[in-house]
């Protein structure tokens, strides 16, 4: 399994996906702030990974703390905490991941804990989170394979894969899973412009995987489409708001609407931890707006005259009229979604690890 990030005694390594696909190097984060910038930098992006990697920055933070008194690591933990959660706003995982930490932190001040139980305590939360990433996205595997063609060509759009969680992946891992099933299907990634999730991330991971890829330019999706080359699209989500509502990456919200023109299932794998049930719809979701030079210049190079005006939100809204099914590891979401969520949200839960 592809090693997206992992606690070690040293720190938290991680993955360069910055790097990706040529290089394969790894980048140590030794504290709080270092995870921030990993974050912040994408050398880690995708939701559930950026979830449990704020949570590993959390759990490294108090790890390490020189405080002698709870009452003096309590002042530290609001500030890791606050720097953390600065870093990239759209993805909800990564307030969830915060949060959890946060309050099992307060629970176990509440109970009288010392600083080294609760050194102790946190650091394990964060692990079982990276198991638990895991788990769920089998899980999401499972429930997703049978929505997925016997035959076919699936899209997709962004990375939703191993990269994008601790493993496996949510909609990457919705494929693997119907093809380890026997389903005979390949893939078409979305470059994913500007920052290239697609063609660098996607591809990377599923070729090393032997499964059979191809890489198209955003543009060429809806001549695809038309020609009856595609047969399904699966895409992840960095928050689905209380009504069903999905933000993902830049682009999805077009895909959304090619696929309904052309009759095509549209899924969402995404993990619990992204429904956001405080945000009511899509348009209370925050989008983030990334630097001018993802979209002016290309591999260091520029592309557009200087002064020209430049538009780089990182995240688009696709309504839930727009998606087919939601498949996340407590099982499938159908609409109307507002219902859906609210009562598989009151279903008692097993514990997948
Ligand atoms: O900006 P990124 O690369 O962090 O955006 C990632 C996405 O939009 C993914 O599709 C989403 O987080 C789902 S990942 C399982």
């Amino acid at each position: 399994m592809i090693p997206t990030l992992e606690w070690t005694s040293e720190g938290v390594n991680f993955l360069d996906q910055t790097k990706l696909p040529l290089e394969e190097t790894y980048v140590l984060a030794t504290s709080y702030e270092e995870v921030a910038t990993v974050i912040r930098d994408m050398i880690v992006r995708g939701a559930p990974a950026i979830g449990v990697s704020a949570a590993m920055g959390v759990a490294i933070g108090i790890e390490r703390s020189k405080a002698t008194t709870v009452e003096a690591l309590t002042a530290e933990v609001d500030v890791i905490c606050g720097v953390l959660a600065a870093t990239r706003p759209t993805a909800v995982n990564l307030f969830w991941g915060i949060g959890r930490i946060r309050d099992l932190y307060n629970r176990l001040v509440a109970g009288g804990a010392d600083l080294a139980m609760i050194k102790k305590a946190v650091v394990e939360e964060a692990r079982l989170m990276y198991d638990e990433d895991i788990a769920a996205c089998k899980q999401m595997g499972a429930f997703g394979a049978e929505l997925m063609p016997q035959h076919g060509t699936v899209l997709t759009h962004c990375n939703a894969g191993a990269l994008a969680t601790c493993g496996y992946g949510s909609a990457l891992g919705v494929i693997r899973a119907a093809i380890e099933r026997g389903h005979d299907i390949d893939v078409f990634a979305d470059e994913t412009r500007p920052f290239l999730q697609g063609a660098r991330l996607t591809a990377w991971e599923l070729m090393k995987d032997n499964i059979k890829t191809t890489v198209l330019c955003d543009n060429m999706a809806a001549s695809l489409m038309q020609k009856g080359r595609i047969q399904a699209v699966i895409v992840g989500a960095d928050r689905i708001a209380a009504n069903g509502d999905v933000a993902n990456k830049i682009g999805t919200y077009g895909v959304s609407i090619l696929a309904k023109e052309h009759g095509l299932p549209f899924y969402v794998a995404a993990p619990w931890s992204t429904i956001d049930v405080a945000t009511l719809t899509g348009e209370e979701i925050p989008i983030e707006q990334r630097a001018a030079m993802e979209v002016t210049h290309s591999n260091g190079k520029q592309m557009t005259p200087d002064g020209v005006g430049i538009e780089n939100p990182a995240f688009d809204v696709t309504p839930a009229r727009y998606v087919t099914a939601i498949i996340t590891e407590r099982g499938i979401l159908r609409a109307p979604y507002g219902d859906s969520i609210r009562a598989m949200a009151e279903m008692v839960q097993p514990a997948l690890v």
